[in-house]
């Protein structure tokens, strides 16, 4: 294991969020070396001292962790800061001339345009020689072209093997648990393609709002934001054809051919196809929240809905939904997939039943759950015959992996070296065809930003969207 994290980015929100956070915890769950030590990187000017001294404080603030534990102590003893200027690759060479040649671990939690001039400056520093490695925080450019552009500038500085491109949703149990479900049980194998499967939801839904990152978000949106990546990311796992291992390289194959077999939007299904809103005054748990004013000339969506298609022999013609909002009503990640109706229905029963498909509803968080929704008959004696429901096959796991958890699993793999739960340049970059294509589309037909109510579920025009229960899946089957 790598005992070095550079953390470049050390004063930005992400590091005292979530970075340092998990850091601290995997010093408490003793899973780092003795000779751990982060060189903490960043534009300010700070002595040991004074950058501990505002770490606290800032971590306290955005994290709500009060750093003052046993693991905080020992992890604020193992921190160095060194200030550069991120954006002059001679700064870094400078700046960090002490490590040269050490095996570390550099990890960029900047903005992407940073990420070049960084990479060239560890080059020059002697700090990208193998084994070190690059992990790059998404997102990853801000379309096809700027991803490329940072791919191949950070490969005339290291290899693939050696950069890790984080998606923080890999690093999520229940995420993992697609692959565990669907190849670890021959139940699904089956049926797991357009001859039994209707249609395949994937909601990201979120209570919180754009919340002070309005710099980042006005030029992103929703659709950069989540959809690029988690979202794209979870329909790999479910979409993708098994591949022949669990070899990180193996698993970013199958990704990577669902990619590229996504349907480019076109513009004239943009109306269609696509739903816009942006978040205006409402009730979110409870709470009188304001609506998202973004700067003048810019126009980001706070929701979008994408139907989209993958063009292949197993999916054609089934349409996946993809949706993600923030300040509606609940937090919620799930995938739901309907199946088709049986051939030919024997019972006489109330239609509402016989219209039940049966539906697989993976909940991922809040609190993970994995529903079967089968037809069953409970009628009694007096009955007569046979009365058919829809009732929930129900297993609840309780567990969820908020995103500083995802991060520690993901700064230990980083530091150890295992590739499987990081994205590979070419996923990044499929990933973008299709979301330029939406973004595209969108720009030259018809699908203007619509305002909704924070704590509604989008704009009305979202409503075909949305999976059916949205609420307890469990609560609404009984
Ligand atoms: C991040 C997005 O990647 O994921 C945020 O930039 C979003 O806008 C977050 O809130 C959601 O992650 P999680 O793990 O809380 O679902």
């Amino acid at each position: 294991m790598h005992d070095t994290l550079l953390l470049f980015g050390a004063t930005g929100d992400l590091a005292a969020r979530m970075l340092f956070p998990s850091l601290a915890h995997l010093v408490r769950d003793r899973l780092l070396p003795e000779s751990f030590r982060v060189v903490a990187v960043g534009r300010q000017t700070h002595d040991a001292d004074s950058f501990r001294e505002w770490l606290g404080e800032r971590v306290q603030a955005l994290s709500g962790e009060v750093p003052t534990s046993r693991e905080w102590r020992e992890l604020f003893e193992r921190i160095e800061y060194v200030a550069a200027d991120l954006a002059d690759p001679a700064s870094i060479p400078a700046a960090l001339g002490h490590l040269r040649e050490q095996r570390c671990v550099s990890y960029l939690a900047t903005p992407p345009a940073l990420f070049v001039p960084i990479t060239e400056g560890l080059k020059a520093a002697g700090l990208l020689d193998p084994p070190s490695r690059l992990v790059l925080e998404k997102p990853l450019g801000r379309d096809l072209a700027s991803a490329r552009e940072i791919n191949a500038a950070i490969r005339t500085c290291a290899s693939e093997e050696q950069v890790f491109r984080i998606d923080h949703y890999l690093g999520k149990a229940a995420v993992q648990n697609l692959v565990a479900l669907r190849f670890g049980n021959a139940l699904f194998e089956a049926v797991w393609s357009r001859r039994w499967i209707e249609s395949v939801d994937i909601l990201i839904a979120e209570t919180t709002g754009v919340d002070g990152r309005d710099g980042y978000y006005a030029k992103s949106g929703a659709l950069r934001d989540m959809v690029q990546n988690h979202i794209l990311q979870l329909l790999c796992l479910i979409a993708m054809d098994p591949p022949n291992s669990l070899d990180a390289d193996a698993v970013r194959d199958e990704k990577l051919k669902v990619l590229r077999a996504l349907r480019p939007m076109r513009a004239a299904d943009a109306a269609c196809d696509v739903v816009r809103g942006r978040y205006t005054d409402g009730v979110v748990d409870g709470r009188a929240v304001s609506g998202y004013t973004p700067p003048e000339g810019t126009d980001p969506e706070t929701f979008v809905a994408v139907r989209a298609w993958i063009d292949n022999w197993r999916w054609a013609g089934v349409p996946f939904r993809l949706v993600t909002g923030k300040r509606l009503p609940q937090r919620m990640t799930q995938v739901v997939v309907t199946f088709k109706p049986v051939s030919h229905w024997l019972f006489e029963n109330p239609t509402r039943d016989r219209a039940t498909p049966n539906r697989l509803v993976l909940r991922l968080q809040p609190e993970e759950s994995v529903e079967l929704g089968i037809m069953n008959s409970l009628a009694g004696p007096e009955w007569g015959g046979l009365e058919l429901k829809a009732l929930p096959l129900d297993l609840t796991v309780h567990r969820d992996t908020p995103r500083r958890i995802a991060y520690e699993r993901l700064l230990l793999d980083a530091l150890i070296g295992n590739p499987a739960l990081f994205v590979r340049s070419d996923e990044v970059e499929a990933a973008w065809v299709f979301a330029d294509s939406v973004i595209a589309a969108w720009e030259q037909g018809d699908s203007p930003v619509r305002p909704y109510p924070a704590g509604s579920w989008g704009p009305a025009e979202a409503a075909d969207f949305l999976p059916d229960p949205l609420t307890d899946p469990r609560r609404e089957a009984r």
